[in-house]
């Protein structure tokens, strides 16, 4: 039997990830596999840990990541955070703070929510008199919600959870490396992100951080960690005391320490400025080409932009033609917005001039064969000057 080389088709990755990843990081994929417990690697890991305390700006010592995508760190850090029979408020507005609800739930958590429209921030008012009614051991957020493109205001529900006594524990998954996010001066006690979106990785990890207040708070727990493998205070010897936990995938490790090395490199700041320049350069061009965008331009995302498929354009169809006559891919709306909007991403090595014009010419010459009647090369040409330094 003769059964041929893989060969897959080299996408430009703009939907809400995994993104492109970065050829550095592609070459160290190819370093040698070590042993989970050789000395080296473990050198390697504990090297990491400082590497990733930099891109969460946190002095946190438990900070590693977990084998899994970026859901493998949402059960992580709410199986860590709760146990059963605790209240949790958890902020949702979309399809993925309706996961973090649901995870919560099925650790055993008491969950009360609240509530925002697809498409609109949480009101920090509203988790003010949620939290002043419910008396939560614990806050949960998603700060970039992919499934909408909005940024939720998370300084605001920090400040309420300090006030509570609450631990805030919020999802990071398209936020890090995207939108500034300091773990420590925001007040977040656990947080965890992924390694395919705005880090330039592919996917397998789930970076994660948590702060000393809650390790304090859950060693003083009653039962122990519900789950092995995501058990957080177990990796952490693991990972920085070399105590046998699982397998790590060392091949991921290194793909993730050379994502990390680039963001420190470029320095957070300057990453998120190029994200915030490539993404409203992409809302510009969106907007010139007489599209709508669907999340609101205070809470709007740079790194996830949601735009509205015009009447008479056939969503589903003009995603195809990207993939099938462009190469491209961009996402499709979930939930209530299946069929609404498009979802497209630029994020780490496509939050760039050259992704973002290749998209907006391609659509451009789509949307005319559609039938969408605009000025053309308006989009490019819009991209183009929000581009100019
Ligand atoms: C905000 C958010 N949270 C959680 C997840 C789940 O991450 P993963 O698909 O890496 O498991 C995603 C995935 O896109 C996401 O966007």
């Amino acid at each position: 039997m003769t059964i041929g080389d893989l060969r897959t088709s080299d996408r430009l990755l703009l939907g809400p990830g995994p993104a492109n990843v970065d050829p550095r990081v592609m070459r160290a994929l190819q370093t040698p596999v070590l042993g989970h417990l050789d000395p080296e690697f473990m050198a390697v890991l504990a090297e990491l840990m400082g590497m990733l305390r930099g891109v969460f700006e946190t002095k946190n010592e438990l900070t590693l990541a977990v084998s899994g995508t970026g859901s493998a760190g949402m059960e992580a850090a709410c199986v860590t955070a709760v146990e059963p029979g605790d209240s949790a408020l958890v902020c949702t507005a979309g399809y993925f703070g309706a996961r973090l609800q649901e995870v919560l739930k099925r650790c055993g958590a008491l969950v009360t929510t609240v509530e925002a429209p697809w498409g609109q921030p949480i009101d920090p008012e509203d988790v003010r008199k949620a939290a002043a009614a419910k008396k939560p051991k614990l806050i949960a957020i998603v700060h970039a919600e992919t499934s909408t493109g909005v940024r939720h205001p998370i300084e605001d529900v920090a400040a309420i959870a300090k006030s509570h006594d609450a631990l805030l524990l919020v999802d990071a998954v398209t936020a890090l490396g995207g939108i500034p996010l300091r773990a420590d001066e925001m007040g977040i006690d656990l947080v965890y992100s992924c390694t395919q979106k705005c880090l330039g990785a592919p996917p397998g990890m789930s970076p994660v951080t948590v702060s000393e207040a809650a390790r304090n708070r859950i060693r003083a727990r009653s039962r122990g960690n519900q789950s092995f493998y995501l058990d957080l205070e177990a990796l952490l010897s693991y990972w920085s005391g070399g105590t046998y936990h699982h397998t790590m995938s060392a091949t991921m490790i290194y793909a993730l320490r050379e994502a990390a090395r680039m963001c420190l490199e470029e320095g957070m700041g300057s990453r998120w400025a190029r994200h915030e320049k490539a993404g409203k350069a992409l809302q510009a061009g969106l907007e010139a080409i007489g599209l709508k965008l669907f999340a609101p331009t205070q809470c709007r995302l740079p790194q996830l932009t949601t735009v509205e498929t015009p009447a008479g354009v056939d969503e589903a169809r003009v995603r195809c033609r990207l993939l099938q006559e462009f190469n491209i891919e961009i996402g499709a709306g979930l939930g209530p917005l299946r069929g609404k909007i498009w979802r497209i991403g630029v994020m780490g090595a496509n939050a760039y001039a050259q992704p973002v014009l290749t998209l907006i010419a391609a659509l451009e010459g789509i949307l005319a064969g559609e039938g969408f009647g605009f000025p053309g090369g308006a989009g490019v040409a819009a991209a183009t000057r929000a581009f100019a330094p």
